[in-house]
Formats: C-alpha cells, sequence, structure tokens
C-alpha cells in the first residue's frame, strides 16, 4: 500500500485541560451489571489484570457486599498486587464497608442516591437521614484505613443545594473523591460542563464522572466534564453497563489522546481487551463501533479506498496502528479497481492493468446480496479470469435454465452457438448438474464426454465461493483430456462455466 502514512496533518488537536485524567474503569462492576452478563471469577480475575497491564488508574472489579465470587475476585487481586487502585462498590452501610475492608481493600467506592425521586421512591428517607448515612459511613470506611470516593447516585437529577451539601458531607468526614453519576444518562455536555464548573468552585477535591450512555451522550458528557476540570472518568470496555452503558473506556480515553494530548492508558491495547471482554461476557461489539467494531477500518467503496491508498487520512481520522488494528480494504460491491490491484499486489499476484475492468464486473456480480469477497476468494477469481483468458471462445452457452426441486426429474434446456450456428437441447438427468451437462453435451453431438468433476469450497463459509475444475474427453477427435476451471458462487452455473471452458480449450485445440 503506499503514501499510508499521515504526512503531517497532525491528528491530535491541542485543545488544553489543567491536569492528568484518570481512567476508572467500572466494567467488572457496572459493565457486569448488563443483563445476561455473568463472569466467573477467574475471568474477572484475567480481566482485571488487563486492566491493570493496560495501565487504567482505578479498577472497579465488584461489589465486595453481593456476592462470594466477587470476594474471592478481590482477595485473588489483592493477593496478586495491581498497579491500579482497586475499588469494592459500596452501600453507605457498615456491612458494604466491612466487606470491602476484610478482602483487604485499600479503596472503596460508597454511594448513595440523593435525588428526589430515588428519596421518595426507593429509599424512602428524608435528606437529613441520608446525610446522616454519608458522614457516618465515610467516617467508619476512613477510620479502618480506607481511602472513599463518594457517589450522589442520580446526581444530574439531584437539586443543586442538595447535591452540594451531600458532597460536602462526605468530604467533611473524608473522602477524598467526589464522583457524579448521571444515573439514567439524562445530561447534555453543556449541563455537565456547568455542573462539574459549580462544584469545583464550591468543593476543593478532585472530581470524578460516572456517565451512562442511555442518550447515546455519555462519552461528550465525560469529556464536557473534563473540560470543565474533572479529573476522574468513570469508563466501561465496549461501553458495556446498565441498560445503554457506560462510557467506553476505549472512546474516552483515544478522545483525550486525540482531543487533548492527554495519555491514559495504552491505547495499542484496546482492540485486544475489547475481544477478550466480548467472548468473556458473550456481548457482541457492533460491526460499526467506534474503535473495535470490525468497520472502524474498513474501506470498500472504490472513491474512499483510492484516497485512503494515497494518503490514509483521506478517510481515516487517525491511524488504525494507533490502537493496535490495521486497514482492512474489503472486497465487495463497492470496490474499485484501485482496491482490487491493491489487495491482489499485496499478495504477490501481478494482474494486468487492462483486465482489472473484467475483473471488476466479475466481483460485482459475485458480490451480489451484500456479500464480501475475501481475499482467498478474490486470488481464486482473478487467476481463473488469468486462465480463462488464455482461450478463446467456439462454443458460446447462450441460454441456460434448469429446473430441479423435490419429487421433480432435474432438466436442463440450453441453447449454445458453435461456429455461428444456434441449438437448443433439453435433457434430463440425476440431479441439476448432470442434466446441464447432458443437455450441453446433446447440443455437441455428443462431442464430448465429462470425464471428472473437482468442487471445492473456498473459504468453507456457507456463503463461500466455490472453485470447481472439470474434465472432459473429446470422443470424437482424439480422446484428448481438456480441463475448463470456474470460480463463482452457485455450484451448477459455476460447474456449466468450468464444462463451458473445458469444452472451448479442446475446440481450440483441434480446430
Ligand atoms: O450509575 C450509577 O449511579 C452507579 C452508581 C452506583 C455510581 O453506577
Ligand atoms: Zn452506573
Amino acid at each position: 500500500m503506499s503514501g499510508n502514512g499521515y504526512d503531517g496533518l497532525g491528528v491530535v488537536k491541542g485543545r488544553t485541560i489543567a491536569g492528568a485524567v484518570r481512567i476508572y474503569d467500572t466494567t467488572l462492576r457496572d459493565g457486569e451489571q448488563s443483563p445476561g452478563i455473568s463472569l466467573t471469577v477467574d475471568d474477572k480475575v484475567s480481566i482485571a489484570h488487563m486492566l491493570d497491564a493496560l495501565g487504567v488508574s482505578c479498577i472497579e472489579a465488584g461489589f465486595a457486599a453481593s456476592s462470594e465470587a466477587d470476594r474471592n475476585v478481590f482477595q485473588q487481586l489483592v493477593t496478586d498486587g495491581l498497579r491500579a487502585d482497586l475499588y469494592s462498590l459500596s452501600r453507605c452501610l457498615r456491612d458494604d464497608i466491612d466487606a470491602a475492608h476484610g478482602c483487604g481493600l485499600k479503596h472503596v467506592h460508597l454511594f448513595i442516591a440523593t435525588s428526589d425521586i430515588h428519596l421518595k421512591y426507593k429509599l424512602k428517607m428524608s435528606r437529613d437521614e441520608v446525610l446522616s448515612k454519608i458522614d457516618d459511613s465515610v467516617t467508619y470506611a476512613i477510620s479502618k484505613g480506607m481511602e472513599v470516593m463518594f457517589s450522589c447516585e442520580d446526581a444530574t437529577r439531584t437539586e443543586y443545594g442538595f447535591l452540594k451539601e451531600a458532597f460536602l458531607t462526605a468530604v467533611n468526614a473524608g473522602a477524598s473523591i467526589i464522583d457524579i453519576p448521571d444515573t439514567v444518562g439524562v445530561s447534555m455536555p453543556a449541563e455537565m460542563y456547568e455542573l462539574v464548573s459549580m462544584l469545583s468552585r464550591d468543593i476543593d477535591v478532585p472530581i470524578a464522572v460516572h456517565c451512562h450512555n442511555d442518550l447515546g451522550l455519555a462519552v461528550a458528557n465525560s469529556l464536557a466534564a473534563v473540560e470543565a476540570g474533572a479529573s476522574v472518568i468513570h469508563t466501561c470496555v465496549n461501553g458495556l453497563g446498565e441498560r445503554s452503558g457506560n462510557a467506553s473506556t476505549e472512546e474516552v480515553a483515544l478522545n483525550l489522546k486525540l482531543n487533548y494530548g492527554v495519555d491514559t492508558i495504552d491505547l495499542t491495547g484496546v482492540d485486544r481487551i475489547s475481544k477478550i471482554v466480548s467472548r468473556y461476557t458473550g456481548y457482541p461489539v457492533a460491526y460499526n463501533k467506534p474503535l473495535v467494531g470490525r468497520n472502524a477500518f474498513s474501506h470498500e467503496s472504490g472513491i474512499h479506498v483510492h484516497g485512503i491508498l494515497n494518503n490514509a487520512a483521506t478517510y481515516e481520522p487517525y491511524p488504525p496502528e494507533m490502537i493496535g488494528r490495521s486497514r482492512d480494504i474489503a472486497i465487495g460491491k463497492h470496490s474499485g479497481a484501485h482496491s482490487l490491484k491493491d489487495k491482489l499486489s499485496a499478495m504477490g499476484i501481478s494482474f494486468p492493468d487492462e483486465r482489472l475492468g473484467d475483473l471488476l464486473e466479475e466481483i460485482k456480480t459475485l458480490s451480489v446480496g451484500g456479500k464480501e469477497i475475501t481475499d482467498i476468494e478474490l486470488a481464486a477469481v482473478a487467476e481463473n479470469l488469468l486462465w480463462r483468458g488464455r482461450s478463446e471462445v467456439h462454443v458460446r452457452l447462450d441460454e441456460f435454465v434448469v429446473l430441479t426441486g423435490k419429487n421433480v426429474t432435474p432438466t436442463a434446456t440450453v441453447t449454445v452457438t458453435v461456429d455461428g450456428v444456434s441449438r437448443t437441447c433439453a435433457m434430463t438427468g440425476t440431479g441439476p448438474v448432470d442434466a446441464a451437462v447432458n443437455a450441453i453435451r446433446a447440443a455437441l453431438d455428443n462431442r464430448i464426454s465429462f470425464e471428472e468433476l473437482r468442487l471445492e469450497s473456498i473459504t468453507g463459509g456457507s456463503d463461500s465461493l466455490c472453485e470447481v475444475t472439470v474434465l472432459v474427453r473429446d470422443t470424437v477427435v482424439d480422446g484428448h483430456i481438456s480441463a475448463g476451471k470456474a470460480v463463482g458462487i452457485d455450484i451448477v452455473d459455476t460447474t456449466v462455466d468450468a464444462f463451458m471452458q473445458a469444452i472451448n480449450r479442446d475446440y481450440a485445440r483441434s480446430r
């Protein structure tokens, strides 16, 4: 591939934010709360190690009070030792704090709801009761020597005066980070900016945000929070999390790098962890998901591929290598000649420019219905086209129809033109291929016998192209054997194509 550099086009925009930003990954807690996800202790331990290797600053690996399995995860991770700060979620309850502390944890994430709707319909508590729970639980955790991050659940729907009071209560009791959860994902970036700005004027500890994606704004809200001074962002790999998920770890980290030049995690590892989290959770990654979706660096349309081949920055906002991926030139119905040539030369196949148009036509025919042509299929089609191009056409198949089904005698009708004379024949057979072969042979006065058929599925998938090779014998002239080969989507059509190839080779030889 030529010129795939970014030719001096900076991908980092250089907007500025004050100070460092830390990623607080909650894949193993909020992410695991996604319906249908149930990770084993081993799964969680190995994902936590991967997150640690990626360089996230904090890992919320579960909720110690909620299950023995989570306590086992914490104990194992404490024994292993991580670079990241390891947090357990905890209600503002002494028993919950004891469960986290009992696992040997030094960090705890305490939360209690503060919005009126949660107080009235869920907690059934007054504001004063909530404040006293905050004070008691934070004081208790601090007395155990733990560091506390404190969240007002549903913060973005909490009346500002009470929100500030709740956070101040936590900070006065010793919390060292306050977190603003946008629990039901209703905030707008401008509102998040305003809220973080107000809290950072009123309270002097680092601010975290925990943004849910119900309205598709989790990443935008997290970035707005960072612009307003937040320094800890809660995220989940692949954007997992309750309902529509949380801000995705990879999207937040890449945006911080591209827009502000801020380094957080090792971006080259995000593709791998995305795949592993997807496999362990059973949650597929959408093809079009930013960064880690299958199509993020896949180019098919001729115009785009042409641009990409000259300078990748034409249709890519940043190089795929930056996140541990590589570019893919997909071959399908939107492909152009440049893509084909580039793919073939990458596979070491030199294909004449003057035949590219024919190859393109063939590919477009084969990819009707959206089939993507794999590299190996492209190579087979191209090689077959070159091979076919070397024989002249003496016998032309003008029409071909085959009727087959259950409890139907397969019957084929063909019209062929031999040296300018047209002939139509219909024959039956044991199957559609046999009927077609019999009809073509009859139209040629049985000069050619069908000796051998070899059929291969190129990729093995149910939508694979097939490659058919046939051997025929000239039973009238001299018994010579000729071969024919074709690549196509339909077994009967492709066999007929290969048969016609072989027939033309025989006729060309014996002229
Ligand atoms: O979404 C939320 O409010 C939470 C809290 C427990 C922080 O996950
Ligand atoms: Zn949440």
